[in-house]
């Protein structure tokens, strides 16, 4: 695999959802940009003679080989991005499987004898609906469908809706114990979501475990009046809440060794010469440790709820997700390391439909080395070079597996 055999697959996927200008991308489940790069996925996995199929969740299936042995190894990751994010993270993952399918071809291998998938998770960033790994949750029926369902984006749109609209049904979101079960082995690859390989100068990494995380929602509400002729003392700002929600975040954070971020925000109405009526925030808080995020996510609400009494302001809080501590198969994970040269063993702070299916299969992940370290944002890249040392890496994975 050559960095120029890559590049021409990736080139091609690489224009859907750019934005012109910061290079940024918006590919929001079931949006028109979603779908084009589906039905990229599908082309190009009916071109490799790969049977290709979707589930009741909307994840895609490209399956070389069948059986229903319930030993299925599984690649693959998401298409979706964060609002304005970067074009590597899910769809790194998704061209190096069909990729690696490629190399194992001309390497000589015919069928191989555990069958091989390439998987395309639905929303795993939670961009659109707020849930991130949307498909791999309800697959697994972590999420409750008549919940999902239920899930509203920016514009208020329910997911169902955006579905339907999408020209698919919601009928069939849910758990889906009998496609669970072909699974054998799933191996995602990722890009890496800091520097620890560039500053290891190593192309190519294996994950150690992802880190608990979740996300939680504040409402805020005050009350909204005219800007010029409310006396600062009578006012009940949400604003101000906001701002003190953020503060003690940042502050509880690195009291803690954890992290936590306030990246989203919608205050109603919205208006420069207007007292906010309402402001909602949503609260990222991540650590090494589950006991940690508990106590940062209390000592935030307490925080806040005691700045709400100043502020005049209610406050009202909710879990949206919760991440609990992936630790992968460590068994799989050192088999991996060694057969990748001692490869690195890297843990992370992020998540990954790998983290939610490894409840349920041996799971492991590869991560490609990313020299800006940056992720979630327009500068998140990697090399040609080192993408294609990742797809040869992850054919020597499957080759591993699958091939018994
Ligand atoms: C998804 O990429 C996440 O870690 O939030
Ligand atoms: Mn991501
Ligand atoms: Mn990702
Ligand atoms: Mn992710």
């Amino acid at each position: 695999m050559t960095p120029d055999r890559f590049s021409a697959l990736w080139r091609s996927l690489e224009p859907i959802g750019r934005e012109p200008g910061t290079g940024g991308y918006v590919r929001y489940s079931w949006s028109r940009a979603d779908l084009a790069t589906r039905e990229w996925f599908v082309e190009e996995a009916l071109d490799r003679d790969l049977d290709v199929e979707t589930d009741g969740n909307g994840n895609l299936w490209a399956w070389w080989g069948s059986s229903d042995a319930g030993d299925a190894v599984v690649t693959g990751s998401h298409l979706d991005s964060v609002p304005h994010g970067g074009g590597y993270d899910g769809p790194l993952g998704v061209v190096s499987g069909l990729l690696a399918i490629d190399l194992l071809r001309e390497r000589g291998h015919g069928e191989p004898l555990r069958p091989i998938a390439v998987a395309v998770f639905t929303e795993e960033e939670g961009g659109r609906f707020g849930v991130p790994c949307l498909g791999s949750r309800l697959l697994t029926g972590a999420l409750d469908p008549a919940k999902a369902r239920r899930l509203r984006d920016r514009d208020g749109v329910s997911l169902a809706e955006a579905m339907e609209a999408a020209g698919a049904s919601s009928d069939n979101l849910g758990a889906d114990p009998s496609r669970l079960a072909r699974i054998g082995t799933f191996v995602e690859l990722h890009v890496e979501q800091g520097r620890a390989l560039a500053d290891l100068d190593r192309p190519v990494g294996v994950a150690s475990a992802i880190w608990p995380h979740g996300r939680w929602r504040f409402t805020l509400t005050g009350e909204g009046n005219h800007a010029g002729t409310t006396a600062m003392a009578d006012r009940h700002d949400p604003m101000l809440t906001f701002a003190y929600l953020v503060l003690a975040a940042n502050k509880e954070a690195r009291l803690a060794d954890a992290l936590a971020t306030v990246g989203r925000v919608a205050v109603k109405p919205g208006a420069t010469n207007a007292i906010a009526a309402s402001v909602t925030a949503w609260l990222d808080a991540r650590a090494p440790d589950q006991s940690i995020v508990d106590a940062l996510v209390d000592a935030v609400v307490r925080r806040v709820a005691e700045r709400a009494a100043r502020d005049g302001t209610s406050v009202e809080w909710t879990a949206e997700s919760l991440s609990p501590v992936v630790d992968f198969d460590g068994g799989l994970r050192d088999r991996l390391a060694a057969l990748l040269g001692d490869a690195p063993v890297l843990p992370t702070g992020a998540g990954h439909d790998a983290g939610v299916l490894a409840a349920h299969v041996p799971t492991a992940m590869l991560f490609v080395r990313n020299p800006t370290g940056v992720s979630h944002a327009p500068a998140e890249w990697a090399s040609d070079a080192d993408c294609a040392a990742g797809v040869r890496a992850l054919a020597d994975v499957l080759a591993e597996l699958a091939y018994p």
